[in-house]
């Protein structure tokens, strides 16, 4: 068994989840990997706050650098927003850790110039955990997926928003206590208008669409409107008539190396399309290729469990893929940005 050092950032929602994965999976993780992670430091804002799991008290620091002094190979980032995280990430970079992040925003805004960093230092940088929660949708079209030529996809992308539409419907409750219910459960980002504005959904959709189409995707370049004027007659209207209200993300890529459409927004689906079925916290990506036709991957979008399972996958295949990962992420990553937006309808 090998062990390894872990550094984490964050103990909060996902850094729990990883923190309480690592220890209760354990077994399982030795077992099919051979690694064993011990998580050396834990880097939070305030070490006096009451934490979720017992006996941690001697690994919390509000100082970065001590991480890096316990002989940590990988850091794990769970803070959210673009600073400090990003002078976290870079600095573990430069210090020679792979970083595993949960954080779209900054991947969506900085993965490009941080990802040629992890390569320049020979090291890996991973965000499945970025997109969709727990399904495995990047590694999904990164590895399952280098055949096709993907034209479209549409996707559900934003844990909260489904949920807050869901039980709205189903409930007749507020927005506002639909919005309550979804913070309560860990679902929201520290400040929930990136979830109820779209925001965080164009994130995840810049990320996915970039590997999907192989170009840069500036989140600027991406249409986005959110949930928080949908009214409760809005949502039975629509159901009346046979339709449901969902908040879709949809990348579509008009011929090859054509323009890329991307936006995200409240959308009427008929009844019987299969987006119109997702409920809840869950997340759905359908993904049309001209070899695959058509796929779909479902699962729970946000939230402790699902977020952490995906940091936690990373993890393990820092370690056991680093030749496959790396060629990927040069594939999707070392094109130039492209000019100006015209490429983005
Ligand atoms: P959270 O519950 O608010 O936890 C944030 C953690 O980061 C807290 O432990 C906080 O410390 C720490 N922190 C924040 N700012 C810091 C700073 N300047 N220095 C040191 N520590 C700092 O957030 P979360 O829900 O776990 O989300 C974390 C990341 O995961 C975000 O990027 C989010 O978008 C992403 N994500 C979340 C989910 C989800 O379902 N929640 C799913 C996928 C991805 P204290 O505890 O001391 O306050
Ligand atoms: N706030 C996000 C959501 C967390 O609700 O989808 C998962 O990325």
């Amino acid at each position: 068994v090998r062990r390894i050092g872990v550094g984490l950032l964050g103990l909060g929602t996902v850094g729990t989840g990883v923190f309480k994965t690592l220890e209760s999976n354990r077994d399982v993780i030795v077992k099919r990997t051979g690694l064993w992670f011990e998580v050396r430091g834990i880097l939070v804002r305030d070490t006096g706050k009451q934490r979720r799991v017992a006996g941690i008290q001697s690994l919390l620091t509000t100082r970065f650098e001590r991480l890096l002094e316990q002989k940590v190979e990988v850091v794990l980032e769970a803070i959210g927003g673009v600073e400090p995280a990003r002078t976290y990430v870079e600095r573990a970079l430069v210090a020679g850790c792979h970083v595993v992040t949960a954080n779209k925003e900054l991947i969506a805004k900085h993965g490009v110039e941080l990802e040629r960093l992890a390569r320049q230092k020979g090291v890996q940088l991973l965000y499945e955990a970025s997109v969709g929660g727990g399904i495995p949708i990047l590694g999904s079209v990164r590895h399952l997926l280098k055949s096709n030529r993907i034209h479209r996809f549409s996707a559900i992308l934003n844990g909260t928003t489904n949920y807050i539409l869901t039980k709205m419907e189903s409930e007749q409750v507020s927005f506002a206590q639909a919005l309550a219910d979804a913070q309560g459960r860990g679902y929201a980002e520290a400040d929930p208008s990136a979830d109820v504005d779209g925001v965080d959904a164009a994130y995840k959709l810049a990320i996915l669409g970039r590997l999907a189409f192989e170009t840069t995707i500036p989140p600027a370049e991406i249409s986005c409107r959110g949930i928080r004027d949908i009214a409760l007659s809005e949502l039975a209207l629509a159901r009346l008539l046979g339709y449901r209200i969902k908040l879709l993300a949809l990348g579509v890529q008009y011929g090859e190396k054509g323009p890329i459409s991307l936006q995200v927004g409240p959308t009427l689906l008929p009844l019987s399309h299969p987006l119109a079925r997702i409920e809840g916290v869950h997340n759905a990506v359908r993904l049309e290729g001209d070899v695959v036709q058509d796929v779909m991957l479902v699962g729970h979008g946000a939230g402790e469990k699902p977020t952490a399972s995906a940091m936690a996958e990373d993890l393990c295949n820092v370690f056991l893929l680093p030749g496959d990962r790396q060629d990927s992420l040069a594939a999707a990553t070392l094109l130039p940005p492209d000019a100006g937006g015209s490429r983005f309808l």
